[in-house]
């Protein structure tokens, strides 16, 4: 375990933005990671782990800690489930593939998001009707301030919408080390209610899906919409699909009828943002290095060598183009660094 001065961070986010970290680390084990909070105390630090969820517009003037725990195992089972258990560093693709290469049920509709196991209770991962939240048992949590382990139950998390505890009072306080998963044995509970997949299995005809058929029509979904970070660096969807009240909503509606949306309360509406993107004229748009992306509207992409800044300003862009049409503001998801 060795710290490294002014590090350069373009492998370690998958916008691929060049970036510098004042001192790097990666630790393999809690026992390593302990053993940095203590020795840098004083520090200022930055946790980084799958770097899948973030912008960087600037150096970094910290100690950047790369989780890179690995492991995965079965901690119990009984004839209908079975609790798994991923170190924080497991890439998720390979977690998922290796929960379904079993059978367990749960996890195939998150099939191919990018970024490691420990990242996904910080925002709830989901996808294609399922959210981490519902297999997610607990995870245990470092605290940095005291580097006592602490376990997280899914209540204890605080899940909403790409939001948990650890985007709230808990930022910044803890490192996630490992996470627990429920999963199903028996009996799965295939949920192919979301349009894509359904029409995607028809497409292959099947009829009774397996969790591999799921799983291989939610893949073969994000490669036709997503781009794949090694090819064109993105950080998924970049902003938060909003949620407004109805009586906005309603008003919205009146001056543009074929607005897309979801009804998530009596109350409150969803709408999606790829599809304001897309109506305010930006899907595809480039400039220089920066676009948003042809194939979805909701991801923006760096074609090489585009700047943090660049990408930020895109986005600032996009988000005034929506919000002068629609009078509806879009707020980022991914962490702007
Ligand atoms: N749409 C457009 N134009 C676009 C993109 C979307 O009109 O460019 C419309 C679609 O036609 C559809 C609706 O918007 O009617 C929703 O699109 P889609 O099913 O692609 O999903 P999304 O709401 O854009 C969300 C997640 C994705 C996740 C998909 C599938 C958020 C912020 N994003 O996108 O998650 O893969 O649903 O479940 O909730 C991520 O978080 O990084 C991510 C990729």
């Amino acid at each position: 375990m060795t710290i490294q001065n002014n590090f350069s961070l373009k492998k370690y986010n998958t916008f691929g933005i060049e970036a510098k970290a004042r001192q790097f680390v990666a630790v393999h084990s809690t026992a390593e990671l302990k053993t940095v909070l203590q020795e840098n105390q004083h520090e200022k630090k930055f946790i980084l782990g799958g770097g899948s969820n973030m912008l960087l517009t600037q150096n970094i003037d910290a100690l950047v800690i790369h989780v890179d725990l690995k492991g995965k195992k079965i901690l119990k089972e009984d004839e209908d489930f079975v609790w798994v258990e991923g170190q924080a560093g497991e890439n998720w693709h390979e977690f998922v593939l290796w929960t379904i290469a079993q059978d367990f049920g749960g996890l195939e509709n998150m099939s191919l998001i990018p970024g490691n196991v420990g990242t996904t209770p910080v925002q709830n991962i989901g996808a294609y009707g399922t959210e981490i939240k519902d297999t997610f048992v607990s995870c245990e949590a470092m605290q940095i301030a005291t580097q006592e382990i602490k376990v997280f139950n899914k209540e204890a998390c605080r899940f909403g919408y790409r939001e948990s505890i650890f985007k709230q009072e808990a930022k910044d306080q803890y490192i996630i080390t490992s996470v627990v998963f429920k999963l199903t044995k028996r009996n799965h509970k295939i949920n192919i209610s979301y349009g894509d997949i359904s029409k995607e299995l028809e497409k292959q005809h099947v009829s009774i899906p397996s969790l591999k058929d799921v799983s291989n029509a939610v893949i073969a979904i994000r490669q036709s919409k997503l781009p794949d970070p090694k090819e064109l660096g993105n950080s998924g969807s970049f902003f938060k699909n909003p949620v407004i009240s109805k009586t906005h909503f309603e008003a919205v509606q009146q001056q543009f009828p074929e607005i897309k949306f979801f009804e998530v309360s009596p109350t409150e509406i969803k709408v999606p943002a790829g599809w304001l993107i897309e109506q305010a004229g930006y899907k595809g748009f480039r400039k220089g290095d920066a676009g948003v992306h042809k194939n979805q509207a909701l991801v923006l992409v760096n074609y090489g060598n585009a700047t943090g800044q660049e990408i930020l300003a895109l986005s600032k862009e996009v988000q005034k183009a929506v919000f002068d049409k629609y009078t509806i503001a879009i707020e980022a998801e991914v962490n702007v660094i």
